[in-house]
């Protein structure tokens, strides 16, 4: 039996159980995957996690508040993948296994990535919405925002537009990426305040946290797009009923949360998931 956690805080909501059982039943292997809860501070995530690898776990996920802290931790361990590096926040890890053979600890050599934005893109190709060339407005410039980036553009979108309620965070998250990553410099980001976005895109995607709030974002008249896409799920969104409310096709995020799932399970036990049959089986679950 291979082990995985996912850590968080609070975790009892957390789907990912389910969702990598379903996995493990079509790779037809056997795990276990539970819930970890670890109390909200970097000293406690970090003898988790520690005390997980060393007693033999295979990987974990990592969800709020911990992603920062997990990038810290792998950081000064044993290293973090490019997506990890420019999404600045981790959400599988696993042990470096060429490390270990050097001589590594199995603490020294704790490695994390970012599978979040690769499973946006995979959900939005098994929508069918086409990415290549694509024109698409992302909104938001916090955590979620970031780590979608790079993912659209190694997709091959035609041009990105961030837009934020503070325009200065969307100026300084385009500036740092693009000091970090050359695919990033290569691509021409234009950032504009959430208000003043206008004009027709083929895509737009919501990844602020205003979901949580009840508020609602100043979408302005002339705006429009094909396919609209909101990254948060299980709840009302009026980011999408606008959209939809002006013929475009939409979609919330809970396919991003499987995708992601996907790519960590692959990660760390080599099986490809069919996700779309997955994700078939999990709805007949519930
Ligand atoms: P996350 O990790 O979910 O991205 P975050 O890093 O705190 O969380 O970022 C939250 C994002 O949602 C930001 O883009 C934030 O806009 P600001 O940078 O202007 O704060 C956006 N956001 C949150 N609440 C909002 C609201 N009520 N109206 C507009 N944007 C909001």
């Amino acid at each position: 039996t291979q082990h995985f956690i996912v850590i968080g805080n609070p975790i009892a909501h957390s789907k990912s159980p389910e969702i990598h059982a379903q996995f493990a039943l079509q790779a037809g292997i056997d795990i276990r995957y539970q819930r970890q809860y670890c109390p909200d501070d970097a000293a406690s995530f970090t003898a988790v996690i520690e005390a997980f690898f060393h007693g033999g776990g295979m990987g974990a996920n990592v969800t709020v508040p911990f992603k920062q802290v997990a990038y810290d931790c792998c950081a000064a361990r044993g290293g973090l993948s490019e997506h990890a590096k420019t999404a600045g926040a981790v959400n599988t890890l696993m042990i470096n296994e060429a490390l270990l053979q050097q001589g590594a600890s199995i603490k020294e050599a704790i490695y994390g990535d970012n599978t979040d934005g690769q499973g946006l893109v995979n959900h939005i190709t098994r929508l069918g919405w086409p990415l290549d060339g694509a024109r698409v407005a992302l909104i938001g410039a916090g955590g979620a925002a970031r780590g979608v980036i790079l993912p659209l553009i190694q997709a091959g979108i035609g041009s990105l537009t961030i837009a934020n309620r503070t325009v200065s965070k969307a100026v300084d998250l385009v500036n740092e990426l693009s000091a970090a990553s050359s695919v990033i410099a290569a691509q021409q980001i234009q950032t504009c305040a959430t208000k003043d976005l206008s004009g027709t895109f083929d895509m737009i995607i919501n990844a602020t946290s205003i979901g949580l709030s009840g508020d609602k974002l100043p979408l302005d008249d002339t705006l429009h797009c094909q396919y609209a896409y909101d990254m948060m799920y299980g709840r009302d969104l009026p980011f999408l009923q606008h959209f939809a409310a002006r013929d475009a096709q939409t979609s919330e995020g809970y396919g991003m949360l499987i995708g992601q799932a996907a790519l960590s399970f692959e990660r760390w036990t080599g099986h490809k998931i069919d996700v779309a049959k997955a994700t078939a089986a999990l709805s007949q679950n519930t």
